[in-house]
């Protein structure tokens, strides 16, 4: 079988990217382990493919350094890098057919013909062309054409793939379809993975690790679900989630949060203004699940959606302050319905007004 040994980690040190003037990347530092599937994601324009370039050695560093294992990489030609890249746009030869397209790196290499055969076999089999072989790109649906772009990139047995968003051209289902072959793929093959999206459920999905981008800066660069449970931050917070996690202005006063009219919402230790986090799923319908020792607050309903699976409620708070409120219950809830909610402390969320980051622990007790 292909690979798996020679995965090698990833590291970069104070990295950085300037455009002339423009800052795309200031110093950054993180350890992609060895065989780890690292997701990269942020908003369009946050610095993710420049990142993915630099590694790839396509793009030069402004400053810091890149190690694959403990060898620095960032002064070397791509070739010489041992990576290999899949991006959005797989431009395949439309004149070749597929076993030519996915061994076309080998015969520039000049690995003998049978050696080729057998690894162009490999993959195909791997990525289930087997049948597809003879066939010209035009011949392929996109599923097939991503495949065989990813076969591709494959074939060389790189130590470090990297992807930039290659699923954002395909349609729904097929893009469902292809994370889960690339998460079984990135299971056999090994190699250390790095892929970047703005999509944050194919980051949750697929990522041992998710690196959240926000203008060039590491955000928080951890688990799927520490990402989703503890966000480090607002924008972690808001970008995360669907619907959006629920942001509440408060003000502490070392006992109480309260809201700008003084209603107290949750006792809490801290002082100062802050955000107050909660995800619409947290949110307790309490005649479903009595409270214990929180709040209870009736609330009018202002609007509600009904998305299949759940429905999404939007209640008054305060005037003009809205939470959104996921349920699964069923019935009809009309505008002029009122709900009666309770805030679980476990799920409530504080981030410091000032910086935006978040207040470890702040509802221990
Ligand atoms: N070759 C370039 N010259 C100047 N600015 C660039 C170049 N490539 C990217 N940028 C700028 O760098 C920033 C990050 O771009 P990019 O890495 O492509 O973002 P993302 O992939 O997250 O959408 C953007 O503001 C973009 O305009
Ligand atoms: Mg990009």
């Amino acid at each position: 079988m292909i690979m798996t040994s020679s995965a090698a980690s990833i590291t970069l040190q104070n990295l950085a990217k300037s455009y002339g003037r423009q800052e795309v990347i200031p110093p950054l530092t993180a350890e992609l382990r060895s065989g780890e599937f690292t997701v990269i994601l942020g908003p369009s324009g946050c610095g993710k493919s420049t990142l993915l370039m630099m590694i790839a050695g396509l793009e030069r560093v402004t400053g810091g350094t890149i190690l694959f294992g403990d060898r620095p990489v960032q002064d070397l030609e791509p070739r010489f890098r041992g990576c290999a890249m899949v991006f959005q746009n797989y431009a395949l030869y439309p004149h070749m057919n597929v076993a030519d397209n996915i061994g076309y790196s080998l015969r520039i290499a000049g690995v003998g013909k049978a050696e080729r055969q057998r690894r162009i076999a490999d993959v195909a089999s791997m990525l289930g062309l087997s049948d597809q072989l003879a066939k010209r790109p035009g011949q392929l649906s996109g599923g097939q054409r991503q495949r065989v772009a990813i076969g591709r990139a494959i074939v060389r047995e790189p130590k470090v793939l990297l992807f930039d968003e290659p699923l954002s051209n395909l349609d729904a289902q097929l893009r469902h379809d292809m994370r889960i072959e690339l998460a079984d793929l990135h299971k056999r093959i090994g190699a250390t993975s790095v892929f970047v999206t703005h999509d944050q459920v194919e980051a949750l999905t697929l990522a041992d690790r998710i690196m959240v981008l926000n203008r060039g800066r590491i955000e928080q660069f951890d688990t799927p679900q520490e990402v989703y449970r503890r966000p480090a931050s607002v924008f972690v917070a808001s970008f995360i989630g669907a619907p959006p996690m629920n942001l509440v202005p408060v003000e502490g006063d070392g006992q109480s949060l309260r809201l700008a009219n003084g209603q107290e919402l949750v006792r809490c230790a801290f002082s100062g203004s802050a955000l107050l986090g909660v995800r619409p799923e947290d949110i307790l319908l309490v005649h479903e699940e009595p409270a214990s020792k929180e709040l209870v607050f009736l609330l009018p309903v202002r609007r509600t959606e009904d998305v299949g699976s759940h429905r999404v409620l939007s209640a008054e708070l305060a005037p003009e302050v809205i939470l959104r409120i996921a349920t699964s219950q069923g019935g009809r809830f009309e505008a002029t319905d009122a709900v009666r909610i309770a805030l679980p402390r476990d799920r409530l969320h504080l981030f410091a007004s000032v910086t935006g980051r978040a207040i470890p622990n702040a509802f221990n007790n």
